[in-house]
């Protein structure tokens, strides 16, 4: 169904995020027929560019970037003559007046800051105050909210002061991922989870967000971040939070909100022997430390943790996070062990070959699915011998008439035209978040001597990681197995 015919402002139109992910998702929407044939895109920028340019600039950005399959000259032709370009300063007078003359009365706004935050203040003032923003246009942003709870405050009084809370769409991709609402349908769209969903039956969650690149070429920002503040306190935390939340009472934007908050606010604070960080220390040329440009750095490429909820349904029940770069695969996955069967009728000394425990994993990716392991009696001739065996189900497989899955971009940025905020983090979100991550951050931070341990690349991490379990008499699943 075509949504509502938008103008849809693009800041820092010709950057790195807006060629390589928006502007290729956006060309994607349009092609399934999704846009009004008035819809339209300016792009905006400090450099002066003509619309020519700006044209050819996402075309070659849409055969570069865009996802493989059909997609015809004719389309992309199509596509790029939505597309105008108007040079704005965003932090002077100059391209404010052109930029409100383009845009149309009737027409939902949306202004999408693909910029680096120090200049979200700025720009959201100048929509404000030039009256380009209406009190019906949206607002979209993208991480870091902040680098510490302070800082997020400051955003978001920044941001509250020229638009309402529900025109603010702050972006964490991880919820535009197909599988991360799968848990939300998996949860509340079955009888058979829920009723187990709790510490009487689960014994503990890890969550694994683990990747195979390094921070070459990002390595300044990612510096000053380290695991914690680029992947933890967001996207972990997300993760985290929807596994962790109580069924809210409707499927709409603040009733989903609310209980991810309290998720949050339930959380204890994590002692540092909790925490194991790492830093990938490869061959000369190959080392975080180099990719950092910061010989002496003691920024985490690689942080596991233990993490309580406190509260009725998880007392008694740890998460596990762990995230990193470098490591032996990309591989995302929510992975819930369900205690094991109260007692055991099958006696482990005549060698039946043991209960191997439930385990049920949400993939993220790259298999996007579920995965349920069971025992079941070995079907080989041994008598009664038990073994695992998965009930597996892989999206692609089992819905092959869905075709090709949604970038979490497109889904995103269709849910800001439509008006939806389910997907996006609301502001005490944010802040609650960064409140539970600033103290374990200190905790490292005010000891100078507390270095991470180094990993090798290609590893799953560092030995105290494994260690962090092995303590509680739990292993973790392994990556790229
Ligand atoms: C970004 C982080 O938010 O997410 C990156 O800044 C990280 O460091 C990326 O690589 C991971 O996203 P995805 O979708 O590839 O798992």
């Amino acid at each position: 169904i075509p949504v509502q015919s938008f103008d849809l402002v693009l800041f820092g139109a010709t950057g790195d995020l807006a060629r390589r992910k928006i502007l290729p998702s956006l060309f994607h929407r349009f092609q399934i027929g999704q846009f009004s044939d008035d819809c339209r895109i300016i792009g905006t920028s400090r450099s002066e560019m003509d619309r020519h340019g700006f044209q050819e600039m996402v075309a070659d950005a849409i055969r570069t970037y865009g996802q493989p399959g059909e997609t015809s000259d004719d389309e992309i032709a199509a596509f790029v003559d939505l597309l105008h370009y108007t040079a704005v300063n965003a932090r002077g007078d100059n391209g404010w007046q052109a930029l409100g003359d383009l845009l149309r009365d009737d027409a939902i706004r949306a202004f999408y800051l693909s910029v680096g935050p120090s200049l979200f203040p700025d720009i959201a003032g100048r929509l404000r105050s030039t009256g380009i923003a209406t009190p019906d246009s949206r607002i979209v942003l993208e991480k870091p909210f902040g680098h510490d709870l302070a800082s997020a405050q400051a955003l978001n009084a920044a941001l509250r002061a020229n638009f309402e809370e529900h025109q603010i769409y702050r972006i964490d991709h991880y919820l535009g991922k197909e599988t991360v609402q799968n848990l939300m349908a998996l949860r509340f769209a079955n009888s058979l989870f829920e009723p187990l969903w709790n510490s009487s039956h689960i014994d503990h969650v890890q969550i694994t967000v683990a990747e195979s690149i390094d921070v070459k070429g990002r390595g300044e920002y990612y510096d000053k971040s380290g695991a914690m503040r680029d992947m933890v306190q967001n996207h972990l935390m997300q993760l985290l939070c929807l596994t962790a939340m109580e069924p809210p009472a409707r499927f709409t934007p603040n009733a989903v909100r609310d209980e991810k908050v309290k998720v949050i606010e339930a959380l204890n604070p994590v002692a540092p022997d909790q925490i194991a960080r790492g830093q990938y220390r490869g061959p000369e040329g190959d080392s975080y430390r180099e990719h950092a440009g910061n010989p002496a750095s003691t920024t985490e490429s690689f942080i596991a943790m233990k993490v309580e909820v406190a509260n009725w349904r998880w007392a008694g029940t740890p998460f596990y996070l762990r995230t990193g770069k470098c490591l032996r695969a990309r591989e995302s996955e929510i992975a819930v062990f369900f205690r094991d069967p109260p007692h055991n009728i099958f006696a482990e000394d005549t060698g039946t070959g043991g209960i191997k425990g439930n385990v049920l994993v949400i993939r993220l990716q790259p298999d996007e699915g579920i995965t349920l392991r069971t025992t079941i009696k070995d079907p080989g001739p041994g008598g009664m011998r038990l073994t695992g065996a998965n009930l597996d189900m892989t999206f692609a497989d089992s819905l092959p008439e869905a075709g090709r899955p949604q970038d979490a971009y497109e889904r995103l940025i269709m849910d800001v035209i439509r008006g939806n905020q389910t997907l996006f983090m609301r502001g005490d979100e944010v802040e609650a978040a960064w409140a539970w991550a600033d103290p374990i951050i200190a905790g490292w931070t005010d000891h100078s001597n507390d270095t991470p341990q180094p990993y090798d690349p290609g590893s799953s991490g560092p030995e105290d990681a494994l260690l962090l379990m092995h303590r509680d008499n739990r292993r973790w699943r392994g990556i790229g197995s």
